[in-house]
């Protein structure tokens, strides 16, 4: 556990406008800045930063949080590795509790390990420019020294990094995956002699290498191993330098390797990213679909390339949203995309792409292919192999639509084949406000707003005097224990809602930093609001109960009343006329705004 003291003193070190603009430039709008929305693709900017506050809202995609939940999701960092990022940013260190786990890289920090990546990066680059024989193989593959710099290509001489303006006894180099220590002791470098390829994290950083062979020979490829910097199943290679173009054509081409990503570049296709020698997993496929609505995997024309695509179906399936499609390219026989661009060209590229077969039809494709659908027992067996898969998605329309096809192909009704399948219904998502709010809702949503802006008064709040059992009273007890159970004695808004991390789906709790962002409370009228809401409720709610017992006692007579409510109701008479606030004219509840 990282010290909640320390997150609070970390959110107010960073601040969330310059690290953003970092990554995402921001402009002025009012008090806030404003941005396209780097987790969706958007024409008008509705991503806004709060100085003040110290968040993110987008008012387009709900996307929200502090500087760690930026990290944490722009960079795909976890919440650790977010603080430690930010915090050696802004030189802190980031303080071990006693008798915590350990987490899981140990060693150097990952700052550090940025820093010799980058001097590796950048030696590989110098030794390219004295390397003909580098230089030639990537010319003979039809790259230009433009294409070669984008990508920050590099060689790696035979001696590696010996001669490389590094300590080559610095441990970094090991905890980053560069050299390898000997059983004796003695240290071999990881790369020699090959065309070196950067992987870069969306924060610009070197994380990884892949290395080519040049010419041919065996393995062709050697990558990074697995570091504190590097995770293959989160990283795509390729995606910094993707970006603009994954925004412009609203798309991503996911091929299999990096000489095909470089070679679609170098001929004009930009939004193609390549997993790293693994499959495509569904981290992949989450943090294309924030920047894109479409994703084409267009995978070698083999039986490898059709086994990566069916994974990547797989994996695809749970991360789908609605209004995302996910769509498959299968090459000529023998072609990868780098042939194939260089053979045919950008427009049949293209093509091809534009032409992607829908993922419906791959799947239905592919699992007719393992059933012979001319007998009962085959139909059956579809069905079956369809299951885990149409269990995994979580959007109504697709698997409706699947359902239907299934139920035509197999020759059971829609509704067998949902039986079969153990599909249970899905929730179509909550809209962010409800259309029509109860007037003790709107009270408490307002509550929820002046506590966001201002933490302390949850503190104040009467509890057990307000509305139970709605998702509004939910939220505000949510929202009490986190201010008690604080470190500190007055948490800020980024330092509440890093406490409320975990729960930050609560559409309530959007509602409210959505509104507060577009018209915060006015700080110096924050007080009179708080107390002033919580006396009209008091009092609506007393009028309430007053009309109440009038209409019981004018129904059935006064003796209809029990001899509580007699008492009651003088008393509540009492209370308002002496209490000058409430004339006869209060507003009602209802008018509570
Ligand atoms: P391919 O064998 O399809 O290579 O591997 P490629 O990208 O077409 O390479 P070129 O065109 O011959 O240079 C696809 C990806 O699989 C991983 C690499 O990430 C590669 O880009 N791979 C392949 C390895 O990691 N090691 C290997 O030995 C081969
Ligand atoms: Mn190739």
């Amino acid at each position: 556990m990282i010290p909640e003291s320390f997150i609070q003193d970390l959110l107010h070190r960073v601040d969330i406008v310059d690290l953003i603009d970092a990554h995402v430039p921001l402009k002025k709008a009012g008090a806030n800045w404003a941005a396209c929305c780097p987790f969706h693709n958007e024409k008008s900017p509705s991503f806004t930063v709060s100085p003040q506050k110290q968040f993110y809202h987008c008012f387009g995609c709900g996307a929200h949080g502090t500087a760690i939940g930026f990290m944490m999701e722009y960079a795909g960092m976890g919440f650790v590795d977010a603080v430690k990022d930010l915090a050696s940013r802004s030189g802190m260190q980031v303080p071990e509790q006693e008798g915590r786990r350990q987490v899981a890289h140990d060693g150097p920090r990952t700052t550090d390990l940025v820093d010799v990546m980058a001097l590796s990066a950048q030696y590989f680059r110098d030794q390219l420019k004295s390397s003909p024989k580098a230089i030639d193989y990537l010319k003979q593959r039809g790259l230009t020294g433009e294409i070669a710099a984008r990508f920050g290509m590099g060689y790696a001489p035979p001696n590696g990094l010996r001669e490389a303006p590094l300590d080559y006894n610095d441990p970094r180099l090991v905890a980053a995956g560069m050299l390898k220590a000997g059983d004796d002791g003695r240290r071999y470098d990881y790369f020699r002699d090959r065309v070196m390829i950067p992987i870069i994290n969306p924060k610009g950083e070197v994380i990884a290498f892949g290395g080519r062979i040049i010419g041919p020979g065996e393995p062709k490829y050697l990558n990074s191993p697995e570091t504190p910097l590097f995770e293959k199943g989160r990283e795509l290679f390729g995606l910094p330098q993707a970006r603009s173009a994954l925004r412009e054509t609203d798309t991503a081409i996911v091929v299999e390797g990096y000489m095909d990503v470089i070679a679609l570049a170098q001929h004009g296709v930009s939004n193609a990213v390549a997993t790293l020698g693994t499959a495509t997993t569904t981290v992949h496929v989450q943090k294309l679909l924030r920047q894109v609505d479409r994703i084409v995997f267009c995978f070698d024309g083999d039986s490898a390339g059709r086994k990566a695509a069916w994974r990547a179906l797989e994996n695809s399936l749970e991360a789908l949203p609605e209004q995302k499609t996910i769509g498959f390219v299968f090459l000529p026989d023998a072609q990868d995309p780098d042939s194939f661009i260089r053979e045919f060209g950008k427009e049949a590229f293209n093509r091809l792409v534009g032409q992607a077969m829908p993922l419906s039809d791959f799947l239905l494709r592919e699992l007719g292919n393992h059933c012979d659908l001319s007998s009962a027992e085959g139909k059956a067996k579809l069905v079956a192999e369809a299951k885990p898969l149409l269990q995994k998605l979580q959007t109504p329309l697709l698997r409706l639509q699947l359902v239907k096809r299934l139920a035509e192909t197999s020759g059971f009704s829609q509704q067998e084949v949902e039986r079969l399948c153990e599909l249970r219904s899905i929730a179509p998502p909550a809209p962010e406000r409800a259309p029509r709010q109860s007037p003790a809702a709107t009270f408490m949503r307002k509550l929820i707003r002046l506590i966001l802006q201002k933490p302390a008064l949850a503190l104040r709040l009467p509890l057990d005097q307000l509305p139970k059992g709605s998702r509004e009273s939910e939220t505000l007890q949510r929202l009490v224990d986190a201010v008690r159970n604080a470190d500190t004695a007055a948490p800020d808004y980024a330092v509440l809602l890093e406490r409320l991390r975990g729960n930050d789906d609560d559409p309530l709790l959007k509602a409210a930093a959505s509104d507060l962002m577009r018209e915060p409370f006015a700080e110096d009228e924050l007080e009179s609001e708080f107390v002033g809401t919580l006396a009209k409720f008091a009092r609506d709610a007393q009028t309430d109960e007053i009309e109440t017992l009038k209409a019981k006692a004018q129904a059935l007579g006064l003796n209809g009343l029990s001899s509580e409510e007699k008492t009651r109701y003088v008393a509540l008479l009492s209370a308002r006329s002496t209490n000058p606030g409430s004339a006869p004219d209060t507003p009602t509840r209802d008018e509570l705004k």
